[in-house]
């Protein structure tokens, strides 16, 4: 059984720059991960232009290869392996060559990969993207470089991001670094560092410009957009009195406003703190799109419990009441975790009873993976065999398959206002594809509609991954 990632279909990319090429030398630059790796990459990007670099599709012509990596599971871990090991082959026919190693996997090992396995030249963490430049002059001088330093204050905030190898339409918008969660399964709190929202009026800037540049969709990421607080103390107190205060809810009304044909979605929603707020200012504009990702890991409050992810199976349930009472026509989608620590078959079976009850529109569905240092890895004992892990990971996508294909059937028949993204991945020459607001691809045949526009769709038909529909007007 494959693991899904979010943005598979993107893993390990390529993403190409136009440079000034001041200092002759290429990039190759490769992102593996969540969507706020691929949007860190476009920092990267940004950087290493101001310094010179073009980059290039072909490492071969590489003079730096950078691999943006995610430590998320043990096979996240073991793909980006694969790749330095290829990498460190290439070194030996190009000595010049400089490896380095960005991102999640790179905090989690530290000089581990560079002294003890030789396998890269640059060791840089997320937070520490402001330094490479200065790493990279100390490897020309014939040193290795390591700045793995987590800030608490880091959010990028000036950097105008490189938009790279995507659409043109869609684009990512960093809300907030870090996660202050502790799941227990969870590495991201050990590689991404503490928590913090990043100043909405360079979000609200950021946005206005992709607009203006021609994007008619942004995302908000962060690890738990609902925690996203500006001038708000972690205990609910307003730092300074002198400028505004901002909470996700108002952040998302600041974005929305930004401009009617600008749509609006954001990622990841977290149960715990999801408030009716956010809810209702969805309703209330519609260029915020009706979909909401809001992982579940599991079905059973026990393990809930054990994975301290700080709600019961009945708070999400009423969770999920409040969002289809709000916003009747609103897309769920989650991501689940099989054979965590100590699940029982019973414990199984409350994650299979919820997923057929709540029959998600979308799921990431993933086994259980032991991640160093995490407090599950100190606490509990990865007891569940792999053979039962994947049988149980099996049952979940299955009933996960049907329910896909049960709610896309729901949308047949009706008519979405699609945002087109451009050619159809299956039959680019003759057919075109955008998303409706709940995010469900949408192909209809070739016309007059360029990327960027929105048309009115027909939904005539369905398969278990997209519908099929025609313009009507
Ligand atoms: N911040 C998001 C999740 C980020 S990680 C949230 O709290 O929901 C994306 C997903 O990877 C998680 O939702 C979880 O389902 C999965 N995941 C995280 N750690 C994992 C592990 N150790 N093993 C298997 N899946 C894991
Ligand atoms: Fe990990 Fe939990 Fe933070 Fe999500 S909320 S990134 S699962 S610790
Ligand atoms: Fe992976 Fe780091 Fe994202 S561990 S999922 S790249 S925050």
């Amino acid at each position: 059984m494959e693991e899904k990632v979010i943005l598979e279909d993107r893993q390990g990319e390529a993403l190409i720059m136009e440079g000034n090429g001041a200092n002759g030398r290429k990039l190759y630059l490769e992102s593996y991960g969540c969507a706020m790796n691929f949007s860190d990459s476009e920092i990267v990007a940004s950087i290493l232009q101001k310094e010179g670099f073009t980059t290039t599709r072909n490492v071969e012509e590489a003079d730096l290869v950078m691999l943006n990596t995610c430590s998320i599971r043990e096979k996240a871990e073991a793909t980006v392996r694969k790749r330095l090991q290829l990498f460190k082959k290439q070194k030996l026919t190009n000595p010049g060559l400089i490896v380095g190693i960005l991102g999640c996997m790179a905090e989690r090992m530290k000089e581990t990969l560079l002294e003890e396995e030789k396998l890269v030249d640059i060791v840089v963490g997320p937070d520490a993207y402001r330094d490479l430049p200065s790493l990279i002059k100390q490897v020309d001088g014939g040193q290795k470089a390591v700045n793995v330093l987590l800030s608490r204050d880091e959010t990028y905030a000036d950097i105008s991001p490189i938009k790279l190898g995507g659409n043109g339409v869609t684009a990512f918008i960093s809300i907030t670094r870090g996660c202050d969660n502790m799941c227990s399964f969870c590495v991201v709190p050990f590689t991404r560092g503490r928590e913090r929202s990043r100043n909405p009026l360079s979000i609200v800037a950021e946005a206005r410009q992709l607009f203006d540049e021609g994007y008619r969709e942004v995302t908000l990421l962060g690890q738990n957009v609902d925690s996203y607080r500006w001038n708000i103390s972690k205990k609910g107190e307003i730092e300074d009195p002198n400028i505004p205060t901002t909470n996700f809810a108002q952040l998302l009304e600041m974005v929305a406003l930004v401009h009617p044909d600008l749509r609006v979605r954001f990622s990841t929603s977290h149960p715990k703190d999801m408030t009716d707020d956010v809810l209702h200012t969805m309703a209330k504009y519609e260029n915020i799109c009706k979909y909401i990702h809001l992982p579940v890991q599991s079905g059973n409050t026990e393990v809930l419990k054990k994975m301290n992810r700080g709600y019961t199976r009945e708070w999400y349930d009423e969770r999920m009441k409040a969002i289809k009472r709000i916003m009747p026509d609103c897309a769920i989608s989650t991501d689940v975790i099989t054979g965590f620590c100590g699940e029982t078959e019973e414990q199984h079976q409350d994650t299979l009873s919820l997923m057929r009850e709540v029959r998600y529109d979308y799921a990431y569905m993933f086994f259980y993976s032991e991640r160093p240092k995490t407090l599950a890895e100190r606490k509990f004992e990865d007891d569940i065999p792999l053979e039962v892990k994947k049988r149980r990971l099996a049952e979940v996508i299955e009933i996960q398959n049907a329910n896909s294909l049960y709610r896309l059937e729901q949308q047949v028949g009706k008519e979405y206002k699609i945002l087109i993204e451009g050619p159809s991945r299956k039959y680019p020459e003759e057919q075109l594809c955008g998303r409706n607001s709940q995010n469900a691809m949408v192909v209809i045949p070739k016309g007059p509609y360029p990327k960027g526009s929105y048309v009115n769709v027909y939904i005539e038909s369905c398969t278990g991954a997209t519908l099929f529909g025609k313009v009507i007007d």
